[in-house]
């Protein structure tokens, strides 16, 4: 008999248009390997709800990431495509870890002293995400996390999470491991910081063709040397390192030129999957949540009876 398949989730929020650094860092190395797996793929929509407070613009945006799931040839037959808000699982599981850990512990977290760094309102649900995150993850015994090199931390968080419950309890949930590919890293925004969709510093994945030649025009680049190197490292996701070689030598020092070739690449990579994307219907996008939220339910309904029992609520 043959192995069963492992576990795999991953999600995005839908705080914003998704960008080529959630493409690069997320959704590539999803599609690369989500069909040798048990695969879940989600739309972190109440996590957007720490940042976003536009109910059209979030019904939008829901709408929006999963359309580019779609463009970028995810398969809702080949794996469970759903909304977060869809199962109410994920809102349980995270009040029952939030009651596990510590307030000190939370405050140690990497991507919420960042954002209140930044200034960002540090809601009290900012500060629990990474619960709501250990929730999602672990509902549905996920053995693998394919996520960007900044989520590295939140998977530490989930297995934390996860320990503190079992030993509390009962060994019911699964410590997952998180899959980062070193190659990608983080993906650089046009200002030298991490792409972001709050930091207005992204080159849009389905940007029209003028969107992303403007973000490449806006990169900033170093005035001495010959190489831009922020320009370098967002071609380094499209070409080898042998064929850049070449366009950086031919075109040393004429940063103008080397834009035009980059968005000119990035307009090849990105023109096929915008055409099948705009020929996904909202009525598609429906039908594929509705599928996705009840193939959802079935597998963390199952967890979640386990853990009300285990904590004594059942
Ligand atoms: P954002 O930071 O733009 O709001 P998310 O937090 O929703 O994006 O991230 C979704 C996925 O995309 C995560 O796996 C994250 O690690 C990845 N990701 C986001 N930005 C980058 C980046 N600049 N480089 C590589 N991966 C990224
Ligand atoms: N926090 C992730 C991010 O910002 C998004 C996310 C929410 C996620 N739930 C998840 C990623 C579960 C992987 C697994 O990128």
């Amino acid at each position: 008999m043959s192995e069963p398949k492992k576990r795999l989730l991953t999600g995005l929020q839908s705080s914003g248009d998704l960008h080529i650094g959630n493409y690069f860092g997320a959704l590539k190395p999803f599609l690369d390997m989500y069909q040798e797996y048990d695969s879940l793929l989600m739309v972190a929509d109440y996590h957007a709800l720490t940042s976003l407070r536009d109910a059209d613009v979030m019904r939008r945006n829901t709408v929006n990431v999963v359309k580019d799931y779609l463009a970028v040839g995810v398969d809702p037959k080949k794996c469970i495509v759903f909304r977060q808000s869809d199962n109410q699982d994920h809102m349980e599981l995270a009040w029952v870890y939030n009651c596990l850990v510590t307030v000190p512990f939370l405050q140690l977290a990497h991507s919420y002293k960042d954002k209140v760094a930044k200034g960002i309102e540090a809601n009290a649900g900012l500060f629990t995400y990474p619960m709501l995150q250990a929730a999602d993850i672990t509902l549905y015994d996920t053995d693998v996390v394919p996520v960007g090199e900044d989520q590295r931390q939140h998977l530490e968080y989930t297995r934390e999470a996860v320990g503190k419950f079992n030993r509390a309890y009962a060994e019911i949930l699964k410590e997952p491991k998180e899959i980062i590919l070193d190659a990608v890293g983080i993906v650089p925004g046009i200002d030298g910081n991490k792409m972001a969709k709050s930091a207005g510093n992204g080159i849009p994945l389905f940007g029209t063709t003028e969107e992303i030649e403007n973000a490449v025009m806006k990169i900033v680049t170093d005035s001495d040397g010959e190489k831009p190197e922020l320009v370098y490292n967002i071609h380094r996701l499209l070409k080898s390192e042998e064929e850049l070689e070449k366009i950086y030598r031919d075109n040393a020092g004429r940063y103008g030129d080397l834009k035009k070739i980059l968005a000119a690449d990035l307009e090849s990579f990105i023109a096929p999957m915008r055409e099948v994307r705009n020929q996904i219907t909202d009525a598609d996008v429906a039908e594929v949540l509705e599928d996705g939220a009840a193939r959802a339910r079935e597998i963390s309904n199952k967890t979640m009876k386990k853990v009300r029992q285990a904590i004594g609520i059942a």
